[in-house]
């Protein structure tokens, strides 16, 4: 049956999806790197969504900082026509745009300049006044890593940080990628709590902000059934698959440095990795949640050393090829990346996770870009039968597969019986799709993250210790795929599923991955 909307869902159906208790206070939102793309795109449409939901506080301001020169005019002119193009909710509502652009500013400046701080401490004690804001501030790191240590020195220098237990609250949201390694990492941590209190640090990773990967909590501990099979006694591996079609998207320069390995493994796949395998928390709160996290993190045995790197991670690049039928060109051809790269822009690894409950079950992962398709998920593949009661070729084992993107969902393969006089099975799918059975459209990720960052709530964003565990996993690989002598990514064309590397890491365990 349909799900059915709460009273106040109907008189505002756009409400559906985000909590409408504990409304946050008053707040003025700083947003460093305004003119950038994370702003256009996700930011402000995220803000303005938030206001059409009504989720926003009634005294709210946001402030854009960058290099470009723009008037307060110009900048709320430039947001319109990005709200415009990638609002989640269309048509524009004119009135209640107007009433968000009249608190919206705009300062002009670099970083590393005094007078831009002073200007942004100018406006941030204007807004107080004119939108009643109370002197609480959301600091909004939109900007590359490297100017972090830079905007924390002079948010400090400035007095714009206020202590934990100030009646004003400050709270810095940093963007992904938090350092390029563990020491790199871990030096930032440093320098963040040098500045603030863990409590006021919000370290971004936009997939804990998506429906379908928050349901997996609710999936796992929301219902009695599925925990007592989520184990050894009953899971066989698991699949973790995080694909796109995309290529690299003009972000030549960005992604030379990256690699798949840092662009999406140490965050976003390590983060399913972590809600599916973890333990049910204690309670459901920012600590007790990222306690079991970090649990799992330390429990995945360490992949290190040319050895073990070979035996479990492979990585690919792509060359030219189609995508939907289009041509499309290989990695090396791209703008800003260097002929002979080695950056890998696929990975495919085996973890294990020693714990009680995972002993002796891989989680294989695969990312990549330019794969045949956009499609994120979870698959649990559970063990064989014991006894082949319908012939050998009929036993195909169950396999519980949670769709995160798209089509969004959950899938639950069994065999059934083919009609007919004969015990003919065949593997059936019971399928969820959240599509069909909640009327109203999900909220973006970004709006729910800035949202829990108004409020103050840490749950779904990444603690110190989360992101240093995930990084000296990842560090243990580095070490050995960035060496001089190490062997570059395996080709793969463009449009197919990653080199036949791939294939082999999963068929020398006598098995295969699943084609999403
Ligand atoms: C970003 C990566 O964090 O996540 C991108 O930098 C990637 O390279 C993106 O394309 C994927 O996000 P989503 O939400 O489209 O799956």
């Amino acid at each position: 049956m349909p799900y059915a909307p709460e009273h106040d869902e109907v008189q505002n159906p756009l409400r559906h999806g985000l909590r409408a208790d504990s409304a946050p206070e008053p707040c003025a939102l700083v947003v460093f790197g305004a003119s950038g793309d994370l702003a256009h795109r996700k930011l402000i449409p995220a803000l303005y969504n938030l206001a059409v939901s009504a989720h926003l506080p009634a005294a709210f301001g946001v402030v854009g900082v960058s290099k470009s020169e723009y008037t307060h005019e110009q900048y709320q002119a430039d947001m319109r026509e990005a709200v415009g193009r990638f609002s989640r909710t269309k048509p524009i509502d004119e009135d209640l745009w107007r009433d968000f652009a009249a608190g919206l500013r705009y300062v002009p400046g670099a970083f590393d300049d005094d007078a831009t701080f002073q200007r942004l401490a100018g406006t941030l004690e204007e807004l107080d006044r004119a939108r009643a804001t109370r002197g609480n501030r959301l600091f909004y790191f939109a900007t590359p890593p490297s100017t972090y240590p830079v905007l924390l020195r002079q948010l400090q220098k400035h007095g714009l940080i206020r202590p934990p237990g100030d009646a004003r609250f400050t709270r810095v949201v940093i963007e992904k990628p938090f350092g390029r390694d563990l020491a790199s990492a871990r030096a930032l941590n440093r320098m963040v709590l040098e500045a603030m209190d863990e409590r006021q640090v919000f370290r971004i990773d936009h997939y804990l902000g998506k429906e379908t990967v928050q349901n997996l909590l609710v999936f796992r501990f929301g219902n009695t059934i599925f925990e007592p099979i989520w184990n050894r006694n009953y899971v066989d591996h698991v699949q973790i698959t995080a694909a796109e079609e995309l290529g690299i998207e003009g972000r030549g320069r960005y992604y030379e440095e990256a690699g798949i390995l840092r662009d999406m493994i140490q965050n976003h796949v390590l983060q399913l990795v972590c809600l599916t395998a973890m333990e049910p928390p204690v309670a459901f709160d920012a600590d007790a949640v990222r306690d079991e996290k970090v649990k799992v993190l330390r429990a995945i045995s360490p992949i290190e050393g040319p050895e073990a790197v070979a035996q479990r991670v492979v990585l690919g690049q792509y060359t030219s090829g189609q995508i939907a039928g289009n041509d499309v060109p290989g990695y090396q051809e791209e703008k800003d990346v260097a002929k002979g790269s080695r950056t890998p822009t696929f990975a495919a690894i085996q973890l294990n996770i020693d714990s009680w409950r995972w002993d002796g079950v891989p989680f294989y992962l695969r990312s990549g870009k330019r794969l045949p398709k956009r499609v994120t998920e979870i698959a649990i593949q559970f063990r064989k039968l014991p006894h082949a009661l319908f012939g050998e070729g009929a036993a195909t084992p169950n396999t519980l597969i949670v769709r995160v993107q798209p089509e969004e969902g959950i899938a639950l393969r069994f065999s059934a019986k083919v009609p007919g006089e004969r015990y003919r099975p065949r593997t059936v799918s019971m399928d969820f799709r959240y599509g069909a059975a909640f009327a109203a459209a999900s909220p973006e990720a970004y709006e729910r993250l800035l949202l829990d960052a108004l409020r103050g709530d840490q749950t779904l964003f990444t603690r110190k210790d989360e992101v240093e565990a995930a990084w000296k996993l990842v560090d243990g690989i580095l070490k050995t795929t960035e060496a001089p002598d190490a062997p570059p990514p395996d080709p793969y064309e463009a449009g197919t599923w990653g080199p036949p590397e791939a294939d082999a890491l999963l068929a020398r365990d006598g098995r295969a991955w699943r084609r999403p």
